[in-house]
């Protein structure tokens, strides 16, 4: 006989998942109606208008698809590119460099915009390719979770649209902790996670695409190469057509429905405010501990706080300290970055300043034991 699940109650302060508010698990326990019953169209299409508000959007498509950040990544480039198309694509993290490789997986010919992990790319880099190719589509990660840079999009999103291509943009870790104006800086496609800052489980990946990109959809000369993630099949489920696609996660539409209600409860310049204060409390913190902040001065992402791991301290040592003595998660650095930084997770419901204190008091502790 198996044992029943027994796991500890973490505060996640990772790269994600974080936290979730205890109403969104009551939500998910909520009972089970068909994914067409009358009354799950309406929490649908509830979810979507609370979508649009997160979003800053009036897209009309702007829906959850069934799956993490990676299948709304995969969503917009399937969609969007057609073999043989070229693409530039920004890379200057681990997240920069799955959106190539998922566009050249596409059939999309690759014109990488590269920086140093940690640096932001800069719009004179974009403004070059536009000028020595004529990319479909531009390709960006707004908080790159590697790093903890937060890259602006302003005088990005002018060039593009400027060249007529489409501007994609990563809002995975970026969406409800910082604003996304999508409407406002012309994002043509954007998508993002439902496990970061909008501190539900993962499983769902919030999409909202423009009627600009919509008809580059309509227009293609070749079928969408992925069946689930065409959303031209999608869309009509989510429509007024409620044709059946694919049974939709009914438990974790409840569970976004009410996270969103949640940020729709604290207003979303209150929310944004809550996670820039909890990141500069955080960089007090580190401050007084000797911790340094690694990403680049001026571009740092509130939610996803890379430090530098001090000179001669084990990092996977001190992250299982963390873990098994505190109850506290936090990230190590991914690829070339992997035992130079942790990376701190202040996310949704894990942005508060208790969690802040919590940890540093438990770093302190561990770090003066390692000395
Ligand atoms: C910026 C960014 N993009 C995409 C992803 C992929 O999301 P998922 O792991 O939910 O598939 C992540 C995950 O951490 C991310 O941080």
């Amino acid at each position: 006989m198996s044992r029943r699940l027994d796991v500890p109650e973490r505060i996640l302060l990772g790269p994600g998942p974080s936290n979730v508010d205890p109403r969104v698990l009551k939500a998910m326990s909520t009972p089970l109606v068909g994914h067409l019953d009358p009354k799950f169209l309406e929490i649908m299409d509830e979810t979507m208008e609370l979508l649009r508000f997160v979003f800053q959007t009036k897209n009309r498509l702007t829906i959850p698809i069934s799956g993490t950040g990676s299948a709304g990544m995969e969503t917009c480039l399937v969609n969007l590119i057609e073999p043989g198309d070229e693409v530039a694509v920004c890379v200057n993290g681990l997240f920069g460099e799955r959106m190539a490789d998922m566009a050249s997986r596409c059939g999309g010919i690759v014109r990488r915009v590269e920086a140093e992990w940690g640096r932001i790319i800069e719009p004179r880099q974009v403004e070059e390719v536009l000028q020595s190719a004529s990319p479909k589509l531009v390709a960006i990660v707004h908080a790159e979770t590697s790093t903890g840079v937060l890259q602006p999009l302003k005088e990005i999103s002018k060039l593009v649209h400027d060249s007529g291509a489409l501007f994609l943009v990563d809002a995975v870790t970026s969406l409800g902790g910082c604003e996304v104006k999508v409407d406002e800086l012309k994002i043509d496609a954007c998508y993002s996670a439902t496990q970061k800052c909008l501190s539900c489980p993962p499983g769902l990946s919030p999409v909202t695409v423009s009627e600009k990109a919509m008809d580059a959809i309509r227009g293609r000369k070749s079928k969408v190469r992925s069946w689930y993630l065409d959303l031209s099949l999608i869309e009509k489920y989510w429509s007024k057509d409620r044709v059946y696609h694919h049974t939709a996660p009914i438990s974790m539409v409840y569970a976004l429905h009410e996270s969103l209600r949640i940020i729709a409860e604290e207003g979303l310049k209150k929310r944004f405010e809550r996670h820039e204060s909890n990141a500069e409390f955080l960089a007090e913190s580190m401050a007084s501990l000797g911790i340094k902040f690694w990403a680049q001065e001026g571009y740092r992402a509130p939610m996803i706080n890379a430090v530098s791991i001090p000179e001669g301290i084990e990092d996977t040592r001190v992250r299982r300290l963390l873990l098994s003595e505190h109850n506290i998660e936090i990230g190590g650095g991914l690829g070339e970055l992997a035992g130079k930084i942790w990376r701190i997770g202040l996310m949704g419901y894990s942005s508060q300043r208790k969690n802040v204190v919590l940890l540093s008091r438990a770093l302190k502790e561990i770090l003066r034991r390692a000395k």
